[in-house]
């Protein structure tokens, strides 16, 4: 497919020769001296019903002026879908959450391949659009620029910071009897100030850092708030960024390389950004025909310390991190400790070293963010990446150290997420126990949906650090706790996690990285033999076209390969 689409790239103007494209040009309003003009699509993925995408059509015309003033260049703004995973978690609407990557990828794919367009920039906002907006500049490899809609500003109540997984947290506390009903309704009605994706270092702030230390964003693309001018700078100055890079045919895949990808998940490490980044990042190499494995992901993690007091496990914010320098400076002070590719080339047509040098420095004297390298928070990176009898393909942790790094528990399963909301209200989860969360795979789901609400009902209840929670679904990038994830093969397609029953002994080894279950090959086997694969709970639209096209978590839940 790339080899089809890449015959139109690195084309500085289109040749239109359809007379009814061109009449349709001129329709729009084009004169004759727009016609040899490159022409620019900007993809939005702007939509009124939500926080982090509700203020992106407006960037979106910043953006097209911004190409249009004094650069010769056409821009030409379209729209594609987004989904909320801070409004579907916890219900079945998280079921299309991941697909829609994967539709945001087709859609821009489509239409700047079909019109013809010769760069494309996205203007994005939440989890799923990022790593979308990326796989579809891969896969068409053309100029390409990705701005962040930007972080929310925190909101407040009683003189507390809140945000997003307040509001879960908050629904925990209601259940454990913990909060009153006036102070649940006061976080509720303050958690989420206005425009903005979620504070902490939650999935879309991960993605929107680590796409920057990729090279795909413009500098601090990743540290401005949605609220903050920079952010409306940025979408003025992405027009002379984007004739640069037409001018010098500089195409996504110049700039996603082995070493930029090490890049954005040695950011990822630092940060203590979302296990979702590894998903996603196995997705992006895999649009743009880059090896990355799991154990490549595990590699930079057995290098890279933990170093950001940063939520969901940490006290501060994404928007706290624009005070001390930004992501820039983050990722210069990697540089300097020999932890970042420097050689990478970005949108702005230099080398990322080029692009650091210019970056502010960490001050470890004020600052308390960002902890030295030689006193981190964990040595190593927080996600690890376990295998063993339950994960024989893979699986994905999030440990940051805080919650110990083994866990030996007795298994309490729940066969759909739902469960556990009403396991915990009866007090039959208790200490000690590893809940076992199977069935929410990406084909048993279907759509691997995001376990953010029973763990935040967890952390709410007062259990975070006596239950392990693992599952063939993932965690919200707001998940903290002891949780394992991505288990593959999943429940659906008879993985082991399948065949566990409750009072089954699992260990969790972040040490060792292997997840457990202790019963005999030959009991595993017995219970295997017994097994029915359930039927597919969709045959029919998106949902069901999912279950029968997505990969396993293990190869980044793609959905165009054979
Ligand atoms: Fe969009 Fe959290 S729901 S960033």
């Amino acid at each position: 497919m790339a080899t089809e689409l890449n015959r139109f790239s690195k084309t500085l103007t289109q040749e239109v020769t359809n007379p009814a494209a061109q009449a349709m040009l001129y329709g729009i309003g084009l004169k004759e001296a727009d016609m040899e003009k490159p022409q620019i699509g900007i993809a939005s993925t702007g939509y009124e019903g939500n926080t982090c995408n509700m203020h992106l059509n407006g960037l979106s015309v910043y953006v097209k002026q911004g190409v249009q003033a004094n650069n010769d260049m056409i821009g030409l703004i379209f729209n594609t879908i987004g989904v909320s995973d801070g409004m579907t978690n916890g219900n079945d609407g998280m079921r299309y959450s991941l697909p829609s990557r994967d539709i945001i990828a087709d859609s821009i794919e489509t239409v700047v391949a079909a019109q013809w367009y010769d760069g494309v920039i996205a203007v994005v906002g939440c989890d799923k659009n990022m790593p979308g907006a990326i796989m579809a500049m891969a896969r068409l490899d053309r100029p390409a620029i990705m701005v962040y809609g930007g972080t929310i500003r925190s909101g407040h109540y009683k003189g507390q910071k809140l945000d997003i997984v307040s509001a879960f947290e908050a629904l925990g506390k209601k259940f454990a009897n913990n909060i009153s009903d006036e102070d649940y309704k006061g976080v509720i009605q303050n958690a989420i100030p206005g425009q903005g994706a979620c504070g902490g270092m939650y999935t879309a702030n991960t993605m929107a850092a680590s796409i920057e230390a990729m090279g795909l964003s413009l500098p601090f693309s990743s540290s401005y708030p949605a609220t903050h001018a920079g952010k409306q700078e940025e979408c003025k100055k992405i027009g002379v960024a984007m004739k640069r890079l037409l001018e010098l045919n500089l195409t996504p895949r110049d700039i996603i390389t082995k070493e930029s990808l090490e890049n954005a998940l040695t950011v990822v490490m630092a940060l203590g950004g979302s296990t979702n980044a590894a998903l996603h990042f196995l997705a992006i190499a895999r649009a743009a025909d880059l090896p990355l494995t799991l154990d490549d992901i595990q590699e930079i993690s057995n290098r890279v310390p933990f170093i950001a007091d940063l939520k969901p496990s940490g006290k501060y914010y994404m928007e706290d991190i624009l005070e001390i320098g930004g992501v820039p400076a983050v990722m210069k002070y990697l540089y300097s400790k020999g932890l970042i590719h420097g050689e990478c080339l970005t949108v702005t047509g230099r080398t990322l070293a080029e692009d650091l040098a210019e970056a502010p420095d960490l001050n470890f004297e004020t600052q308390k963010i960002i902890f030295p390298l030689e006193s981190p928070i964990k040595s190593s990176g927080h996600i690890q990446v376990l295998y063993g009898n339950l994960a024989p393909q893979g699986s994905v942790a999030k440990i940051t150290g805080k919650e110990g790094l083994t866990f030996d528990g007795e298994a309490k399963i729940c066969e759909h997420e739902s469960e556990i909301i009403t396991m915990l209200s009866q007090g039959e989860i208790k200490e000690g126990h590893v809940v076992v969360i199977r069935n929410a795979g990406p084909k048993g789901g279907p759509g691997m949906s995001e376990m953010l609400k029973p763990t935040s009902a967890v952390m709410g209840a007062g259990l975070g650090d006596k239950i392990a929670l693992i599952t063939d679904g993932r965690f919200s990038g707001g998940t903290h706790g002891f949780v394992v994830g991505h288990i593959t093969p999943e429940a659906f397609d008879g993985g082991p996690i399948a065949l566990v029953k409750d009072g089954d002994r699992i260990t969790i080894d972040a040490n060792t990285r292997q997840l457990i279950v202790h019963i005999s090959d030959e009991e595993m086997a017995a219970r295997k033999a017994a097994w029915v694969q359930p039927e597919p709970k969709f045959t029919k639209g998106m949902l069901g076209r999912y279950i029968r096209t997505v990969k396993s978590a293990s190869e980044g839940c793609v959905t165009d390969e054979a």
